[in-house]
């Protein structure tokens, strides 16, 4: 039996990795659920798994949590950063599902790793924030960091049981998104409806928004540069539209390797809870002789360039990812509440990066720093938009 805690669980990934957990009802257990301010459905997860205890975003939330469930249901409820530390780094958890949205999820998946857990990771914007300091010292502790984004998920099989020296390259693949084959002037009037219809995937709205832009795949190649510690000039991008392909390995030998499979995250999110086993998580297939022809494009960096930008702060190192997924966490807000245009998301995110200077990120506290200078040069930005 393997006790889970499981972060972000009124998320679209939350949901799936509580479905796949109730099949299995005899392999894993909920023992802690961490949310935002979803309380009624966090109400029903209670009522269904049961955890010893919960966190939410804030006193209200606790306050409306408790209205809705009663206290009969001996669920203990703690709030805010301190309560998802907590939650995280609890005795008696094996594995936290590290599945909130956006920086939030920085903090929890350390005290995770810090308390020993394993981490099945969603959250890529821990990587992108803090990628080497996080990996160092999942090292140190000797915890295990399975991802869950798809195409990560995809490399992680497709390097099992090869030598990391016979690795050539890592190719991602990426839908290229609602506005695929779009000119950047053709994207200025798109709306919010628009961006959020994904062709391929059913997300939450911040990495559909992140996948219609590109900055998705952007902090895909950072999440993808430490996990796999592999250079940047070793990851590629690749336009795959029928997402079929999760994403591949290149070897030495000029052998691809590459992994396939139905568009769903309930697959990788078994794999990252069941590893090394396979355990079943859903009814779709992939049916080869149904499927349509494989395409394959190179991306478009002009209409795209967020994709550029994330490779630049990459290459920079220290704080520069982490404001450049600060910027972006803004101003998507800023674009999602029709504050700001669809372009101008790239436009504040390659302002705010102008006016960084980078610094060495040695401890996370440089890196929440950053974090909160970026926020705030944002606002400022588009503050500015919104006036004109
Ligand atoms: N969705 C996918 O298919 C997919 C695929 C690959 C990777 N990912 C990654 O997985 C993560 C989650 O994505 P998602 O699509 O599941 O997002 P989502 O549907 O928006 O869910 C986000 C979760 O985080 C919680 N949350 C939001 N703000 C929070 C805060 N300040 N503090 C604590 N919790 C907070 C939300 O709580 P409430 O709703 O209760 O407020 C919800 O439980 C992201 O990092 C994303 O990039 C997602």
């Amino acid at each position: 039996m393997k006790n889970v805690c499981l972060l972000g669980s009124t998320g679209s990934i939350g949901v799936s990795a509580l479905e796949v957990i109730g099949r299995y009802p005899a392999r894993f257990r909920v023992v802690a659920l961490g949310a935002g301010r979803n309380v009624r459905l966090l109400s029903e997860q209670i009522a269904r798994h049961k955890p010893e205890v919960v966190s939410v975003l804030d006193d209200d939330s606790a306050l409306e949590l408790k209205e809705i469930a009663g206290s009969s249901q001996g669920t203990t409820i703690l709030t805010g950063r301190e309560g998802y530390r907590e939650i995280a780094s609890i005795a008696g958890v094996d594995d936290v599902i590290s599945a909130q949205v956006g920086a939030a999820g920085l903090l929890p998946t350390i005290a995770a790793i810090e308390a020993g857990k394993n981490i099945a990771l969603a959250n890529k914007e821990t990587m992108v924030m803090a990628g080497q300091l996080v990996m160092e010292l999942a090292r140190t502790k000797g915890v295990r960091i399975i991802p869950v984004d798809s195409e990560h998920s995809a490399i992680f099989q497709c390097l099992a049981g090869y030598l990391p020296s016979a690795v050539r390259k890592i190719i991602l693949t990426a839908s290229g998104g609602p506005f695929f084959r779009m000119t950047y002037e053709q994207m200025e009037k798109v709306t919010v409806a628009e961006a959020l219809r994904h062709p391929n995937w059913s997300m939450g709205r911040k990495i559909t928004i992140d996948s219609a832009t590109m900055m998705n795949k952007g902090l895909e190649v950072i999440e993808a540069r430490w996990l796999f510690d592999v250079e940047f000039d070793r990851i590629e991008v690749i336009i795959h539209p029928q997402s079929v392909i999760h994403s591949l390995v290149e070897y030495e030998d000029n052998a691809l390797m590459a992994q396939l499979g139905p568009p769903d995250m309930k697959i990788p999110i078994a794999y990252a809870l069941s590893y090394p086993e396979r355990i079943e998580a859903t009814e779709r297939k992939l049916l080869l002789t149904q499927t349509e022809p494989l395409e394959f494009f190179p991306p478009d960096g002009d209409s795209f360039p967020l994709l550029g930008l994330a490779y630049d702060a990459g290459r920079k190192g220290g704080t520069a990812p982490a404001v450049l997924n600060a910027a972006n966490e803004i101003a998507v807000q800023a674009f999602l509440a029709e504050k700001i245009s669809f372009t101008e998301i790239s436009q504040v995110v390659a302002a705010v990066l102008d006016i960084h200077e980078a610094r060495p990120a040695e401890k996370i506290n440089d890196i929440l720093t950053a974090d909160g200078w970026a926020r705030a040069a944002a606002r400022k930005l588009i503050e500015r938009i919104d006036h004109c």
